[in-house]
């Protein structure tokens, strides 16, 4: 076999690939039906309109060209609608957003198109695996965030967090502005689930904070907020200039989206909004149950749709799934403070959250 360029050795194993053909491996095995709640995939999709919009714009003879590289200037319209809307933040859709093809790919844009190879990248530890292979495909390097005494050129912050479900704390993205400004550093605020928050809270937008767009971006996913991760939509929204080198970028890399996916989008955006309210109130009440199940642990979850929880001092999560029966996402994929810690989904069916947590309580138990 002949060896891959030095970029392509660079990537870390890809987390949620490996957990995946493990959880896949334990479920071929012989014993009890396996409950896989170490995935995070919205088990709900889309409202029916959303759905509809999509076929009947398939059905048109005039959608199947390439659309425009940029985004459908409606759809940017859209986003900034909603961002006046439901994050009180003004946005300037003709300047303002990139139209991605799912965030995931932002999170990669935004380090190529922000660090120069050699840079730092401070990092949220416990955090999203995916901003590692971001850090490692820009030629960069990380650290893990400590607070802001920190020269670096870029940070990544993500509230509602990936795996440890907190909120972001008072003052937090305040701090990170001033941090930003003093280092001529960039910030990439990763905002997948922003509107998936408990207690009656409020969604906190990065860009509602002032001076926020001057140095960086917040990435806004259709993915958690509307049921549509396998549609591959979301926004790069903020900076002008970083928007305006991912578009350059995706000039080159992509010729733009499914035309009836950016109409259906619309469609999500501009359409009734009951539906994230019910798939929020969904996880509020599965969050409650897990929480009360795993009662005698340390488990915490203020928003997204997981629960982060520490393991007994004699259990890991390859027990869980060899005796238990029971998929839960290994803590230290997510960095070296997450060792000893473990995400679990409540994107599955009350069902089998229910089997889940009948299987886990146990631990909390002992
Ligand atoms: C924290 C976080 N960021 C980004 C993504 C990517 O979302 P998408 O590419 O579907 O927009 C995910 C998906 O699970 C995520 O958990």
């Amino acid at each position: 076999m002949r060896e891959a360029p030095e970029r392509i050795q660079r990537l870390p194993e890809q987390y949620f690939t490996a957990l995946l053909a493990r959880v896949a491996a334990a479920a071929a095995e012989e014993g009890d039906r396996l409950v896989d709640l170490g995935r995070g995939n919205p088990e709900v999709g889309p409202p029916e309109h959303v759905i509809e919009a999509l076929s009947e714009s398939a059905a048109r003879p005039d959608v199947h060209g390439y659309a425009p590289f940029a985004g459908l200037p409606a759809l940017k319209d859209a986003i900034a609608q909603r961002y006046g809307e439901v994050y009180d933040v003004d946005i300037d859709p003709a300047r303002e957003v990139a139209v991605l093809p799912g965030t995931k790919t932002g999170l990669m844009e935004f380090a190529l198109s922000a660090v120069e190879r050699g840079g730092t990248i401070v990092l949220p530890d416990p955090g999203y695996p995916d901003y590692f292979s971001a850090v490692a495909l820009a030629g960069a390097q990380s650290v893990s965030f400590d607070g802001f005494d920190v020269a670096a050129d870029a940070l990544y912050l993500n509230y509602p967090s990936n795996p440890t479900a907190a909120t972001v704390p008072e003052g937090l993205f305040e701090e990170a502005v001033r941090w930003a400004q003093r280092n001529e550093a960039w910030i990439l605020h990763d905002f997948a689930y922003g509107d998936l928050v408990f207690h009656g809270r409020r969604p906190q937008s990065f860009l509602a904070v002032e001076g926020a767009r001057d140095v960086g971006i917040e990435l806004f996913s259709m993915s958690k907020s509307y049921g549509m991760a396998g549609w591959r939509l979301g926004f790069a929204l903020g900076n002008q200039e970083l928007v305006r080198r991912i578009e350059v970028l995706q000039d080159h890399t992509f010729a733009g989206i499914f035309r009836p996916i950016q109409e259906a989008g619309i469609a999500a955006l501009t359409g009734p909004q009951d539906s994230v309210e019910e798939r929020r109130a969904t996880y509020e009440h599965r969050r409650d149950r897990a929480l009360a199940a795993l009662a005698g642990l340390d488990a915490r979850s203020q928003g997204t749709f997981f629960v982060w929880f520490r393991l007994p001092d004699d259990v890991t999560v390859e027990r869980l799934l060899t005796e238990q029966r029971v998929a839960v996402a290994p803590g230290e994929g997510f960095g070296a403070r997450g060792a000893g810690w473990a995400r679990l989904s409540l994107a599955v069916t009350d069902e089998t959250l229910e089997l889940g947590l009948k299987r886990l309580a146990r631990l909390g138990a002992g």
